[in-house]
């Protein structure tokens, strides 16, 4: 063979493989809306820098007939190249191509991929679209996705993980999104996460689901808290994902990207002066509070359909990113429960591993009473917040708004669990409890007039920031229209904080 054959063969091969599933398979995804492994990814990277890897592995299954059959690509498409001028790794899965089907080789193209993303300290970006294990591969599969849940753990923390649900992710391929740090799900009827299907399900529990109730991105938005995004279109869902790595640093050695900022530094906010109502039993919306302070009013928010009641968004102040975690009044009164708090305590966590700064807007009456909320764990699901903020060592920053009661306000990054810095507006009621608890347990033997007066005289002296301030618990008190000049130079200030802590194996977080 010359060395021109030789150089035609290798063309040839790349161009069977480029072809993944065939014209027809092609046809069939377009005529769902879908896109292929391929088509994702040239959307994904910026024009002319994806290098493709691993694109001539081959299965090597001989089971039920598989001897003879060829698996372009084994299925998925992994590789590198550029998001916005910086180095991403990625790979696609190719529904196409026997379904996405998960074999031996398959696993290895994707454990390569996050193995090398590790080594170059680079983010990686996973597409699941796929059938699950490839059954023919029996065990070997099943070995296969061990080795990517492996290779997530180790992953994790180093370089930020994303995966984009874009297809099919049954059984235990469900495992390896939750490995990752972000899920984002396609709001399109192909895109499902479940670890048995409504067939099983009926089967097991007697119950009419359809695989979309299941497992569609409402699902796990806005019922389990299993993804964090959801998109209109697999368009939709890679330019989100562009829009959350340029938040993120390339790994856990960097800082986040920095970009020019042309919203001022001490722009005075006068409508924050009046943005809380004169009772505290109204509610306000904390998300219009957040979009006044921070740079041209932009977040992006994480699981925005889960847990209302806690806000969790990326934002920038001075073109700096910064990790928002806030309470929203306008739902359960803005109070910390279970999924609140989970919601919140992975992504505190996130943002420490990634050097992101913290910043926390408290408005929190307490944390949820009742039943419910007891049985289903609270205390060890809301002890995660009181774990997370004093375990995070990124510069963190606490502005009281209004409600900062008992256990709750310590879940919320109060001095004593580790803020760098916190600042009251003059609407803050820093206590142990509200007036209204407080009286019906000290003031209950009054009669009902004095228990009034003892109320008002309450509110009139635990409710404000004052004994906080007086006890060194808290550094100032601003205006509210200086919020976002004061958090600013306090991220200033904050930019070289360095906080090591003793050596130890790894702590051991309430789960
Ligand atoms: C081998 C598979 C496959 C699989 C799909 N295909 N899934 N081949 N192993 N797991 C093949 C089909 O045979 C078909 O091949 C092609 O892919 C397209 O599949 P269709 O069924 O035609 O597509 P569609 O009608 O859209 O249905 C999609 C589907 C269905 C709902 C995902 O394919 C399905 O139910 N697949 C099996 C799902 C499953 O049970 N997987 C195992 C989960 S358990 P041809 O040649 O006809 O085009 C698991 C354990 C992991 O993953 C454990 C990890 C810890």
């Amino acid at each position: 063979m010359t060395n021109q054959e030789k150089l035609e063969l290798m063309k040839e091969k790349a161009k069977k493989i480029e072809a993944g599933g065939g014209e027809k398979a092609v046809e069939k995804l377009h005529a769902t809306g879908r896109l292929t492994a391929r088509e994702r990814l040239s959307l994904l990277f910026d024009e002319g820098t994806f290098m493709e890897l691993y694109q001539f592995v081959e299965h090597r299954c001989a089971n039920f007939g598989m001897a003879d059959k060829e698996i372009p690509g084994e299925g998925v498409v992994t590789g590198y190249g550029n998001v916005n001028g910086r180095t991403v790794f990625a790979y696609a899965q190719d529904f196409g191509v026997v379904g996405g089907s998960l074999g031996e080789m398959h696993a290895i193209k994707i454990v390569k991929c996050l193995e090398e993303a590790m080594f170059a300290g680079c983010p990686v970006v996973g597409m699941n679209d796929s059938g699950g294990a490839r059954i023919q591969e029996a065990v070997d599969s099943l070995a296969g996705y061990g080795k990517i849940f492996y290779k997530n753990t180790m992953a994790s923390g180093m370089i930020p993980q994303i995966c984009a649900i874009m297809g099919p992710s049954a059984g235990g391929a469900v495992y390896s999104p939750a490995l990752m740090d972000f899920v984002y799900m396609v709001k399109q009827d192909y895109a499902q996460m479940f670890i048995t299907g409504p067939v099983v399900v009926k089967a097991t529990t007697g119950e009419d689901v359809s695989a979309v109730e299941l497992g569609g991105a409402m699902t796990h938005n806005q019922k389990s808290g299993v993804s964090h995004f959801v998109a209109d279109t697999d368009e939709d869902c890679i330019n989100q994902i562009k829009t959350l790595l340029s938040y993120l640093p390339a790994n856990h050695n960097e800082k986040p990207p920095v970009i020019e900022c042309d919203d001022p530094v001490d722009r005075m906010e006068e409508k924050l002066n009046t943005i809380i109502p004169e009772s505290s039993h109204r509610p306000y919306d904390m998300k219009k509070l957040i979009n006044m302070v921070v740079d041209n009013g932009d977040i992006y928010e994480s699981q925005e359909l889960f847990a209302k009641n806690i806000i969790t968004c990326f934002a920038r102040m001075n073109g700096s990113p910064v990790g928002i975690i806030a309470n929203q009044p306008r739902f359960l009164a803005g109070c910390l429960d279970i999924d609140a708090s989970d919601k919140a305590s992975r992504f505190i966590r996130f943002c420490d591993c990634f050097n992101i700064p913290i910043l926390t807007f408290v408005d929190v009456p307490g944390y949820l009473p009742g039943t419910k909320q007891e049985f289903g764990g609270i205390i060890r699901h809301g002890a995660k917040l009181l774990y997370v903020y004093p375990e995070a060592t990124v510069p963190k920053i606490t502005i009281v708004t209004r409600k900062a009661y008992g256990g709750s306000y310590l879940g919320m990054c109060s001095g004593e669990s580790g803020a760098d810095m916190v600042i009251a507006w003059p609407t803050a009621e820093i206590a142990v409890m509200g007036a209204d608890g407080a009286a019906d347990i000290i003031f209950r033997k009054e009669s009902a007039e004095i228990k009034q007066q003892k109320k008002d005289q309450y509110v009139a002296e635990f409710a404000t920031p004052y004994q906080a301030a007086k006890h060194a618990m808290i550094e100032q008190i601003i205006e509210p229209r200086e919020t976002r000049p004061v958090i600013i130079s306090a991220l200033e200030m904050l930019k070289n904080k360095k906080e090591d802590r003793p050596y130890r194996k790894h702590g051991n977080i309430p789960l």
